[in-house]
């Protein structure tokens, strides 16, 4: 399995000359070059240059997981992205470069840089047969290659089970604070530092209850709060991702709502939120160098362990596994209870393309063949007004088909108060394949407020994404394969109050490749 780095050039060379074409490549989530992606990793904004930096766990070699490295890429957008040389291999022989984070030292806090205020700093677990350590590298050129710290590693307490820091600098004590977990523990830490190379225990935080074998890839995010929902500016939330065991099977994350004083992370609510009503959102990262005044911004992993190895674009295409759609977050409360808010980044502004439908209904449907959209992905939204507040009635559904007759469907039960979503209708990947990947997921709806309720989503040929309610406080994120391409889109109402009103919207979207490569500016 393991890679001798001499070979990495050729490697590089093979990902250059990868194609996005394929029929269920996304062309708006971001996906490898070639073979396996895992975890994201070090986001980072370089607001100097206004490049986001994407890395993430891959393995060069083949379509599943092994033989850790960062692979990366970048973009000004979050949706066209250039791939980039591997940036973090191992140095020896099973030695693995596993999930971390990355900051930009902008006061040289860490020495490595004199004569820049851009330095890129990756903090990062490496992983042996027998121990999980903390590592730092340092990135003079904006984040393209790194050097390893000649005294690595800065955290050893010699654990096989202790990995994915996630480093913010927290101004009020002005040091890093490092948030990672001790995996098969259920135990998430907390270190600080001056400098990010010398680290001390700060504190442990356990969510009792939460279901799960490991905790993995925690992220401590700090989110400012609206004078009208809390007296308080901001709050910290905890995420902690958890596998296998989840409650929707194999992988999922949770969060906790609290605030944290620099040394200590405390809940201040009654249970965690799980995060997604669906099977393939795992492991999200919050982008560090985010200006305090915009909102956070994530990436997650749009898989699940359960049969990520399994899924058909490997031996069909030699790619496994796409990101989320990168998303902006609030949070705010709703029914009294703290929620985060999801939605894509920019409203899909730079890659949103021509209008394909704009219709009213109260029953039947409406419908509309995108064969003609190049990217076959498309972005949709649903806005009911004069919901019958006492006695919600009817059915408002969506349905995506292909003329192979296979099918991506869900929809809003308002008698039920539910959302669902069901990919059984698609056949090159199904539960007969592997047990766990359930077909259906479905969530409650809370609430009808003020009458009007909306849905969304975004279909990218092997993802779809939904967003739920006005605020967006609810996410489904669900990978399904197809034998040919969902190119229909059919939304219907029936059994509505009749003052309750339907308004269907469509737009097709551009990919974020360039042609079929994806690798036009790979720098070699
Ligand atoms: C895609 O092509 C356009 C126009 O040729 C170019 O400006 C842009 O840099 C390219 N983007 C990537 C990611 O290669
Ligand atoms: C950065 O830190 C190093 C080591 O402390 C120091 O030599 C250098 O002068 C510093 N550079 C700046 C710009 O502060
Ligand atoms: C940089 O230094 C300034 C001035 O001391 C401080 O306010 C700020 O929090 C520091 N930021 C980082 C990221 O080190
Ligand atoms: C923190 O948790 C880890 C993992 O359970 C444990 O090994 C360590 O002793 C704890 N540290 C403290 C100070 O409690
Ligand atoms: C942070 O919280 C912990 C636990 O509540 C407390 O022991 C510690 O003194 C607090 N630190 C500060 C700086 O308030
Ligand atoms: C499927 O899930 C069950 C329990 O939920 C677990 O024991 C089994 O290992 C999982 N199978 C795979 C392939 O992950
Ligand atoms: C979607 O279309 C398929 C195939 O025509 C059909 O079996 C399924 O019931 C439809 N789903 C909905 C929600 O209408
Ligand atoms: C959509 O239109 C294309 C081109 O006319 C056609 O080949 C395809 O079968 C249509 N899709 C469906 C589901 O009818
Ligand atoms: C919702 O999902 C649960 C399992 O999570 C299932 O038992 C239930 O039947 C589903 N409900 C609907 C309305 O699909
Ligand atoms: C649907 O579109 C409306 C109008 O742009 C917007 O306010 C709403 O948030 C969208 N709903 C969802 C769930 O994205
Ligand atoms: C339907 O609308 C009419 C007026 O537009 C109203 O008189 C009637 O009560 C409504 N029926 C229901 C079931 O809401």
């Amino acid at each position: 399995m393991h890679i001798h780095p001499l070979i990495l050039p050729a490697l590089a060379a093979v990902a250059h000359a990868a194609s996005y074409s394929g029929d269920l490549r996304p062309q708006i989530h971001f996906s490898p070059p070639s073979n396996f992606m895992n975890d994201p990793n070090g986001l980072v904004y370089d607001s100097k240059k206004g490049i986001y930096h994407l890395y993430y766990q891959y393995n060069p070699s083949q379509t599943v997981a092994g033989n850790q490295h960062w692979g990366h890429a970048t973009s000004s957008d979050l949706y066209h992205w250039t791939n980039q040389p591997i940036a973090l291999s191992g140095d020896k022989p099973e030695e693995y470069i596993f999930s971390g984070s990355a900051v930009i030292d902008s006061n040289n806090t860490s020495g490595f840089f004199p004569h820049q205020d851009d330095g890129v700093v990756a903090i990062f677990t490496v992983d042996t047969p027998t121990l999980e350590t903390q590592n730092i590298a340092y990135s003079r050129d904006g984040g393209y290659t790194f050097t390893k710290y000649a005294n690595n590693p800065v955290i050893d307490i010699g654990s096989k089970q202790f990995r994915d820091p996630q480093v913010v600098w927290h101004p009020e004590t002005q040091q890093w604070v490092m948030t990672l977990a001790y995996a098969q523990d259920l135990v998430i830490g907390f270190y600080t530092s001056p400098n990010l190379r010398d680290w001390t225990h700060a504190s442990n935080y356990t969510q009792k209850g939460l279901p799960g074998a490991q905790f993995e890839c925690p992220n401590l995010v700090k989110f400012s709060v609206d004078r009208a929902v809390s007296k308080e500016t901001s709050k910290y939330v905890l995420f902690i991702s958890v596998n296998p065991g989840a409650p929707l099977g194999g992988s999922g994350t949770f969060y906790v709502v609290g605030n944290f004083n620099g040394t200590h992370f405390t809940s201040e609510v009654a249970h965690e939120t799980l995060l997604d009503f669906s099977g393939d959102n795992y492991a999200a990262q919050w982008y560090s160098g985010i200006p305090e005044n915009e909102p956070p911004v994530s990436i997650g992993w749009a898989s699940n362990w359960d049969y990520t190895a399994e899924v058909p674009t490997g031996p069909l295409e030699g790619w496994r596994s796409a990101m989320t759609l990168p998303k902006t977050h609030t949070l705010t409360k709703v029914n009294g209870a703290w929620v985060v808010t999801h939605s894509p980044f920019h409203e899909l502004s730079t890659i949103k393309g021509r209008q394909l439908v704009s219709k009213n209904l109260k029953s039947g449907n409406v419908q509309t063949n995108f064969s003609g959209v190049p990217s076959k992905a498309v972005y949709f939204n649903v806005t009911l007004k004069d919901i019958h507040d006492a006695h919600p009635t009817g059915q408002v559904n969506f349905n995506f088909t292909s003329s192979s007759g296979e099918y991506l469907d869900g929809g809003l039960s308002l008698d039920k108060g539910s959302f669902w979503i069901n990919r059984a209708g698609t056949h090159l990947f199904t539960i007969k394949d592997n047990g766990n990947y359930t077909s259906s997921f479905n969530t409650t709806i809370p609430s009808f407020g003020k009458g009007t309720f909306s849905f969304s989503g975004v279909i990218d040929r092997s993802v779809l994404e939904v967003f739920l309610g006005e605020e967006r406080t609810q996410i489904g994120t669900l990978t399904f394969f197809p034998t040919s391409p969902l190119d229909t889109l059919t939304v219907s109402a029936e059994g509505l109050t009749n003052q309750t009103s339907v308004s269907v919207k469509a737009w097709g979207l551009q990919s974020g490749w360039n042609s079929t490569t994806g690798s036009k500016r790979f720098r070699a």
